[in-house]
Parts: structure tokens; C-alpha cells; sequence
């Protein structure tokens, strides 16, 4: 018996080898921990059993039949985070380039298949030369059933995946189906690299140019977290899975508060300049009303001119949808649509209530968005908010014109609770436009019109330019010192904590979102 447990010793050791540790110490000169190191530092310690340690490949093209690594190139199994179940896989780049072979896809898809049945979040930790290529069509195979795996636990479980390294070819579609994608400093991501690219279009062009993380980051709108190293970005995954719950059946985590529930912001009071073409940080309203220290924004860089991110209000998680007046005066455009629409899904998949800070003058004009599909994109938001049964939350911080204001979370569609602070203006456009319009005739005339286009202002201004008006036709449930959001926003969360939607469609298999 000794001599049995022995030997599953030393293949555990061997296991623990990859690729080797020649490779090991490459992996370690490139700036990069192993797909191992990195499990020890996700996961909390001792917590990991693995799963698939004796998998081998089955293939003898190419000489394949003398290359063997148990596991084969990645690391599969379970374990905890802060005493929280996940399923993990990591690729293993020390053994053939952490290239994905028919085994080594089993072994991901099998994962994520029972993450998705005991309801537990998947990570993933990328780190591969794409489809293995002696392996053929067996790899494309594998990858196909990692993608359809990936799309039948979409909104059933959280799927984190991390690229650390490499991720080529039709490999990145499994990371971009998944809800959230960190890129580490080393890591890079296209669908056909420099070469077939020089080969093809006769661009010259870098790996990280092409996709490394400052362009997925801000460009591409690809990654949602970006982090320097390995070690920051293991710790980013673990404070992102602190504000989800772990299928679509469970609440997300509560926290105990440290913030106390009744602090109220006199510097909210005076945050909206007099003059409302002026911007201010909508980032500072957010981070003052929320719990201390507990705003998580997710896509910092991208579409900035929108802010979408994770928070805590005493202690009960919310996701935030925020318009950002320092960029584009905060219109909503192609990207920002992108980035809000996939985010509210995301809140009301994994039951997180949407908390909605609107300040927005429409939707940004050109041809550049109009050619470029704003209508189609722009549609998204209306799809996601209005078809979002978690609770919707909604404050009115400043301008709420036109469609921008329907789509933001409005009462229209299905916003549960709406409040506007006295610096709201919500109306069909912003008044010089729409002043333009209505008294086109009479400013043609007008012996001064500069003036008479003054005084017009003014009237509509009065008329629209404040809540009072939507309010006066129940679209503002309550107009709220600005001071006392948080206070307000704290109990509304608490009394709406137990919504039931009770307004449903028709039996349908599945809408069409204007993708
Ligand atoms: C088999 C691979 C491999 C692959 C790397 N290796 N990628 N083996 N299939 N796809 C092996 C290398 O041969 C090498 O083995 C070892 O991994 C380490 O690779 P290096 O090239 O030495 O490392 P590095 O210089 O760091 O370069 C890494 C790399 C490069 C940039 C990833 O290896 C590369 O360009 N690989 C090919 C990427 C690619 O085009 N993949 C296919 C994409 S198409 P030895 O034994 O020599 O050390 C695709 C389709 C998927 O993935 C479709 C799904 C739908």
C-alpha cells in the first residue's frame, strides 16, 4: 500500500512540473507566475483540489507521441476565495505553450459544466498559443465546446476570465463571452496577429499595439480590468467576486457596514455649478453617497464619458450607471451603449440592483455616430433597462433630455423609484435648441433677436429646465435635498429590497436585443 501511495506522490510531483523546469524558470524570466503559482495566490490557502491531474492527450501527429505533460497544459479543480467556492482552470504556458489540445479543452469545458451545475462562479487564467495546432480540428472541436459551455452558463453563474499571457486566434472568444475580462501587463489578445496581418493589409503593427491591454482597455472596450502583474491582478479578481453572488438563484454578498446609513453630504448641496454648461466629476457624487471605499468601476477607460461600476450602500451591494458631464458633457454615444447595456444585464442577471445618476444632454450628434450605428447601439440601453426586473433606482442629478432621459433609467421603463435633485432639468432638448426651433419665425423677425432668444430662454428654462414639471405629471417620485441622498437612496434600497415584477410579456422563446 505504501509503496502505491508513493507513486501517486511522485506523479503528483511531476504534475506539479508541467513543462518542466526549464520552462518554469522562462516563465518566471517573462515576468509571469505558472499556472500553479497562480492558483496558490487566487485561491485561499490549502483550499485547492484539482481535478484532470492524469489527462493526457491522445494525439501522434507531429511527434506528439513523445511529448507528454500530466494535465496536459492546464490546471483544473476547485477551491475557495475568502471561503467562497469557485471552479478554476489555468493554462499551463510551460507545456507547449499552454496550447489547447482536445484533452486540455475537455478538461476547461468539464469545468465550467460543473460550475454551472452547483451554481459556484468559473475563473479562468489564459495563458495559451491559441488551438494546438499538430492536434487539428480535434482542437477546434475542443474550443467549440468550450464556447458553448461558456454560453449556456451565461447568466446562470459569473465567468471571470484573466488573460495573462497570450490569447490568439479564435481562442479569445471564450474570454469574450465570458461577463468580465482582467489583462495583465504581459498579456495580448487578437484574433489574427501582426504577421497575418503585415501578410494580408501589408500593416506593420506590434503585438501590443494590436492588442495589448492599453487597447483593449480604452480602444477595443474588450478588457474590463487592467492590472500591471499576475499577483495585482489575482487580487482584482478576488475584490470583483466580493460584490457577486455566486449563481443567478443567490443574493449578492453583504458586507457589514462601516459607514453609517444617515451620513448625509453637505458638499452635495453645492456640487452642480450655477452655470449648467459647466462640468463637474460625477465620479465624486458616486464615491460620496456609496459606503466608503467601496466603489469598484468597471471599464475605467473605456467610453468614459459613462461610468458603470460595483458599490455597497449599507452593506447591500448596487451596480451604478452614471453619466459623466467631464467627457462629451456626458452624451450617451456608440460605446457608452455598449458599456451600460452589458452592464445592467449583467446587475440584472445576478440579481444587483441599478442605481441610475443621470445627467446627460442626449445622445452625441455627427456623422461619425450616426454612420456608425448609434441608433442600433443606442437601442440597447432602452432593451436592457426596460427588460432589468432587479430594482431600478433612479436619481436625476442634472440634465435628463430627450430619448437619453427615457432610456437612463426613467419611470418609462419600469424605473422603480425616481428622484431628481432641484438641479434637474429634464426636458425634450436642451432650451437654446429647442428655442431655435419653436420660434424659428419669430427670431427671423425679431429686430434684435439675440435678446429675444435671451428671453425665450428664460421662459422655457422656468417651464422645463427643473423638476417640478415631470414631477407634476408623477415622472419624479420625490425631488431630494442633495445632501440627503444617501440617506434616502438607503431606505429606498431597504423598502425595495423585497420587488416582485409583476408585469410580464407574453410567452416568447427569447426577445431580439438590437444587437
Ligand atoms: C502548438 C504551440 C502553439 C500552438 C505555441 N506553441 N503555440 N504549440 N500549437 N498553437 C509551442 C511552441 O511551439 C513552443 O514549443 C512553446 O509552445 C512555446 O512557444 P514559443 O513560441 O517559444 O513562445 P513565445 O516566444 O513566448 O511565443 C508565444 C506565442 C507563439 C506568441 C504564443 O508561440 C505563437 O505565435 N504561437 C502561435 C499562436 C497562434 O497562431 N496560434 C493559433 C491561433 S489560431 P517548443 O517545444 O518549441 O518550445 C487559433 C484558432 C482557435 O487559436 C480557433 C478556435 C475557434
Amino acid at each position: 500500500m505504501s509503496g502505491r501511495i508513493e507513486e501517486l506522490r511522485r506523479r503528483y510531483r511531476e504534475a506539479r512540473l508541467g513543462g518542466g523546469i526549464d520552462r518554469i524558470q522562462r516563465q518566471h524570466e517573462a515576468g509571469k507566475l505558472t499556472a500553479w503559482e497562480r492558483i496558490e495566490k487566487l485561491l485561499d490557502p490549502g483550499s485547492f483540489i484539482e481535478f484532470g491531474t492524469f489527462v493526457r492527450h491522445r494525439c501522434r501527429e507531429f511527434g506528439m507521441d513523445k511529448k507528454f505533460a500530466y494535465g496536459d497544459g492546464v490546471v483544473t479543480g476547485y477551491g475557495t476565495i475568502n471561503d467562497r467556492p469557485v471552479m478554476v482552470y489555468s493554462q499551463d504556458f510551460t507545456f507547449m505553450g499552454g496550447s489547447v489540445g482536445e484533452m486540455h479543452a475537455e478538461k476547461i469545458a468539464r469545468t465550467i459544466e460543473i460550475a454551472m451545475k452547483i451554481g459556484v462562479p468559473v475563473i479562468g487564467l489564459n495563458d495559451s498559443g491559441g488551438a494546438r495546432i499538430q492536434e487539428g480540428v480535434a482542437s477546434l472541436k475542443g474550443y467549440g465546446e468550450i464556447f458553448y459551455r461558456n454560453v449556456m452558463a451565461s447568466g446562470v453563474i459569473p465567468q471571470i476570465v484573466a488573460i495573462m499571457g497570450p490569447c490568439a486566434g479564435g481562442a479569445v472568444y471564450s474570454p469574450a463571452l465570458a461577463d468580465f475580462i482582467f489583462m495583465t501587463g504581459k498579456s495580448f489578445m487578437f484574433v489574427t496577429g501582426p504577421k497575418v496581418v503585415k501578410a494580408a493589409i501589408g500593416e506593420e503593427v506590434t503585438f501590443q499595439e494590436l492588442g495589448g491591454p492599453d487597447v483593449h482597455s480604452t480602444i477595443s472596450g474588450v478588457a474590463h480590468f487592467v492590472y500591471e502583474n499576475d499577483e495585482e491582478c489575482l487580487n482584482g479578481i478576488k475584490k470583483l467576486l466580493s460584490y457577486l453572488p455566486s449563481n443567478n438563484m443567490d443574493d449578492p454578498p453583504y458586507v457589514e457596514p462601516e459607514d453609517e446609513p444617515d451620513r448625509t453630504s453637505p458638499e452635495l448641496d453645492n456640487m452642480i455649478p450655477e452655470d449648467p454648461m459647466k462640468p463637474y466629476d460625477m465620479k465624486d457624487v458616486i464615491i460620496e453617497i456609496l459606503d466608503k471605499g467601496s466603489f469598484m468601476e468597471v471599464q475605467e477607460l473605456f467610453a468614459p464619458n459613462a461610468i458603470v461600476g460595483f458599490g455597497r450602500l449599507n452593506g447591500h451591494v448596487v451596480g451604478i450607471v452614471a453619466n459623466q458631464p467631464k467627457v462629451y458633457a456626458g452624451c450617451l454615444d456608440i460605446n457608452s451603449a455598449d458599456k451600460i447595456s452589458r452592464f445592467v444585464r449583467f446587475c440584472d442577471a445576478f440579481n444587483i440592483p441599478i442605481l441610475t445618476f443621470v445627467d446627460v444632454p442626449g445622445f452625441l450628434p455627427g456623422t461619425a455616430q450616426e454612420h456608425g450605428g448609434v441608433i442600433r447601439h443606442g437601442a440597447k440601453i432602452i432593451y436592457a433597462y426596460s427588460e432589468a426586473t432587479v430594482p431600478k433606482i433612479t436619481v436625476i442629478v442634472r440634465k435628463a433630455y430627450g430619448g437619453a432621459y427615457i432610456a437612463l433609467g426613467s419611470k418609462h421603463l419600469g424605473g422603480d423609484i425616481v428622484y431628481a435633485w432641484p438641479t434637474a432639468e429634464i426636458a425634450v432638448m436642451g432650451p437654446e435648441g429647442a428655442i431655435e426651433i419653436i420660434y424659428k419665425r419669430e427670431l427671423a423677425k425679431a429686430e434684435n433677436p439675440e435678446e429675444l432668444l435671451k428671453k425665450f430662454v428664460k421662459e422655457y428654462r422656468e417651464r422645463f429646465a427643473n423638476p417640478y414639471y415631470a414631477a407634476s405629471l408623477g415622472y419624479i417620485d420625490s425631488v431630494i435635498i442633495p445632501s440627503e441622498t444617501r440617506p434616502i437612496l438607503v431606505k429606498t434600497l431597504e423598502l425595495i429590497e423585497s420587488k416582485r415584477e409583476y408585469i410580464r410579456p407574453p410567452p416568447k422563446k427569447h426577445g431580439l436585443m438590437p444587437v
